[in-house]
């Protein structure tokens, strides 16, 4: 279906940049994830969009919730708040995962009322959790194969599968209680050996730790699931078929297994449209200047190493071209190969699809830009 017109209309009616929601989607997005892992909890990652309103419609698909901050936290509790007060454990465990390795003792503190589900990956976390929260489930962060994704993240997380246990051991000794293992293969993963050898390191624990007898029930996979930017990306399906006979075959069946997916159902529910502002020839080159840049919708090409894409509404023949953001930094150039009609002028639109992740999450006001307006569709 040609959806410009809509976009057109969308833009002239609320003005750009313009980054426009579909909820749909969103809601395609998650039953397809579901669909295909009938045995996985989906805890979506609210860090790739944390706009309220996919939240909610989240919330209402019956999705669970991974978070990495106490506003987080706080964003998707305000929706369990009301049950009563001796399921709100269950209910929060089964709503809600804090995934983030490193939490701060202010956070600690403020989160121990709610005795929530938090992952760990190293000793000094520990010990800030026996002092600031005790009352936390742990899950503990094992370090994974990341290779040709397109965010890695075992730099940064993860403990050694071989101190793995140590660390296990190290929980259980200071009186907390070790629920399960996680992982993360890295963002976009397009490499599914990254997935069977994570699988296989975490069986190993998991193994090793039910002998010890600390009965841990709960495998978290994390994210790293691919959407489809370019044809070349492997199938969803195929992974989760992968990823279904490598449950079966290594993990008991009474164990929970819980995913985080972000992108995967973010990304392919937003279109961003933008004006173009200023267009000039430099070294030869066209340059389309647009009203939104890399320090706002398209921050996702500098912190997620995001390739963006563009489309014009008018037709013309085409050429590589810039397109730059709106900003005084000579950083804020979004791409410097688009192929574009070079016939476009000030006042012409835009439009990138697929920009639902990892985009508007980190967006600034620099230069006093604001934000691109969302609009919801669908919702
Ligand atoms: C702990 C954790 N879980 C889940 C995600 C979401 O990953 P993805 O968007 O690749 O699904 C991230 C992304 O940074 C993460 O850090």
């Amino acid at each position: 279906m040609d959806f410009k017109p809509e976009l057109l209309q969308l833009a002239a009616q609320h003005g750009t940049p313009l980054c426009i929601i579909d909820h749909d989607i969103i809601r395609e997005n998650y039953r397809i994830f579901k669909k295909h892992l009938p045995r996985v909890q989906c805890y979506y990652a609210v860090k790739a969009n944390s706009t309220q309103q996919i939240i909610e419609t989240l919330f209402k698909e019956g999705s669970s919730f991974d978070v990495a901050s106490y506003n987080e936290f706080m964003q998707v509790y305000q929706y369990i708040r009301h049950f009563e007060k001796d399921q709100k454990k269950y209910f929060v465990w089964d709503k809600i995962i804090f995934s983030n390795t490193i939490k701060d003792r202010q956070t600690l503190s403020k989160i121990k009322q709610y005795k929530p589900l938090v992952t760990y990956d190293n000793i000094d976390e520990v010990k800030k959790l026996k002092e600031y929260c005790n009352t936390a489930g742990l899950v503990v962060r094992v370090k994974v194969p990341d290779t040709g994704s397109q965010v890695e993240m075992s730099t940064k997380f993860g403990v050694e599968p071989g101190e793995a246990m140590a660390l296990i051991d190290y929980a259980f000794e200071m009186g907390l209680k070790v629920e399960g293992i996680s992982f993360h293969v890295g963002s976009q993963c397009t490499n599914f050996d990254n997935y069977t050898q994570a699988l296989s390191i975490a069986s190993d624990i998991f193994r090793e730790s039910r002998k010890k007898g600390y009965g841990l029930n709960l495998l978290d996979i994390g994210g790293g699931f691919p959407v489809p930017y370019d044809p070349q990306v492997p199938e969803f399906a195929k992974l989760a078929s992968l990823l279904n006979s490598e449950f079966k075959r290594l993990f008991p069946e009474d164990i929970e297994i819980l995913a985080e997916p972000g992108r995967f159902i973010a990304a392919t529910t937003a279109t961003l449209v933008a004006e173009i502002i200023g267009k000039a020839r430099r070294d030869g080159k066209i340059f389309y200047h647009i009203n939104d840049g890399v320090y706002h919708t398209y921050s996702g090409v500098v912190y997620d190493h995001w390739i963006p894409n563009f489309h014009a509404f008018k037709e013309g023949p085409t050429e590589i071209c810039a397109v730059v953001g709106p900003t005084c930094d000579s950083f804020d150039k979004i791409t410097l190969s688009a192929e574009l009609p070079g016939n476009l002028e000030v006042g012409d639109f835009l439009y990138t699809v697929n920009i639902g992740a990892y985009g508007t999450a980190s967006t600034t006001r620099f230069n006093g830009f604001d934000p691109a307006k969302i609009i919801h569709k669908n919702l």
